[in-house]
């Protein structure tokens, strides 16, 4: 598959099978994750594979939504702040979130292309996560992702509504 070809295909996932994912699956996502570029390649990122009821029940307490619960597993993805580079130079801006970032949509990239759907979530509230999973100070959850196959009755895919690149960009 062409690599516009597999952007276009994700979208986000707002109803999933109880189906479990295969383990080896999902090695597969965390090794395309790992591969991540980042600033001074100091990957400052931990992840977090959740996929204990008990556990996955707590995270929902952090986003409240009915089609959250539908997912059989999350990746939680953190920056580490202590590790990531910091333009000290100039501004002292923290890129632990740009790096964080990447991994995570590698992550969405990589379920896409082997049959899974995902959602980016940010919309959680970040001290009830943190207590779900006991992330330490020196980690800031940035994305949850639901993971699963995707319950194709209830969700498919739309055309992406994009803004044109007329609007975007800028030729100099
Ligand atoms: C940083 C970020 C945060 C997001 N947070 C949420 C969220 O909390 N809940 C949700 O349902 N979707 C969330 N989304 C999904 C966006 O709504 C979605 O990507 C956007 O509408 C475009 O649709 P598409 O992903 O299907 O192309 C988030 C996406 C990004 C990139």
């Amino acid at each position: 598959m062409q690599l516009k070809e597999l952007i276009e295909k994700r979208y986000s996932v707002r109803a999933y099978l109880s189906q479990p994912v295969e383990t080896d699956k999902i090695n597969y996502i965390l090794e395309c994750a790992q591969q991540s570029p980042s600033a001074n390649n100091l990957q400052p990122w931990k992840f977090y594979i959740v996929t204990n009821e008990n556990t996955i029940q707590k995270i929902q307490e952090s986003y409240n939504r009915e089609w959250f619960k539908t997912a059989p597993m999350h990746i939680v993805v953190c920056k580490d702040s202590s590790v990531s580079w910091k333009r000290n130079n100039t501004d002292g801006k923290d890129f632990g979130d740009v790096d964080a970032s990447i991994a995570a949509e590698h992550i969405c990239l990589a379920a896409a292309e082997i049959g899974l759907g995902t959602c980016w979530v940010c919309n959680f509230i970040p001290d009830i996560l943190r207590e779900a999973l006991n992330i330490p100070d020196h980690l800031e959850p940035v994305a949850i992702f639901p993971i699963g196959y995707i319950d194709t009755e209830k969700s498919s895919w739309n055309e992406k509504k994009r803004k044109p690149l007329s609007d975007i960009t800028e030729w100099i």
